[in-house]
């Protein structure tokens, strides 16, 4: 008995010592650009936690930013289904399951940060990161790297 909550101990010890987060921070601007066009994550990461900043001026409705991941093969029809779900729905259609992680659209001077994990991503596998406000996918836009 005494054996067995030692192990089942040791085994929640060695859970915890496995959690890792890692800090993603990436800026944007008034010129319709992230300030990276990759981002990397360690293979060890369970947990992400990404810092959006806009450094412009800029309201959110002219020049608002967000980060959306997607496997990159989805990224073009998720931005087109974030642009016809409207501004209400910051731009990510609700329940989009191909949506890894998105943060709230901002404006010039704010900022955002999210959590999430990464046990929906595969090491190794083809991420990347956009804005979906309307007619900035094609142009911000990033690999995210995990692994
Ligand atoms: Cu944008």
């Amino acid at each position: 008995m005494q054996t067995t909550l030692l192990l089942l101990s040791g085994l929640l010890l060695a859970g915890a010592a496995q959690a890792k987060t890692c800090a993603l921070t990436i800026g944007s601007n008034d010129q319709m650009q992230f300030d990276q066009a990759e981002l990397k994550l360690a293979a060890d990461c369970t947990t992400v936690e990404l810092t959006l900043k806009h450094t412009g001026t800029l309201p959110a409705t002219a020049m608002g930013h967000n980060w959306v991941l997607t496997e990159t093969s989805a990224m073009r029809s998720v931005a087109l289904a974030g642009m016809n779900a409207g501004a209400a729905a910051g731009y990510v259609k609700p329940g989009d399951e191909r949506v890894l992680a998105a943060t709230p659209v901002i404006g010039g001077g704010a900022s955002s940060k999210i959590s999430f994990s990464t046990a929906k991503l595969t090491k190794g596998g083809d991420y990347s990161f956009f804005c979906s406000f309307p007619g900035h996918w094609n142009v911000m836009k990033g690999k995210l790297v995990f692994g």
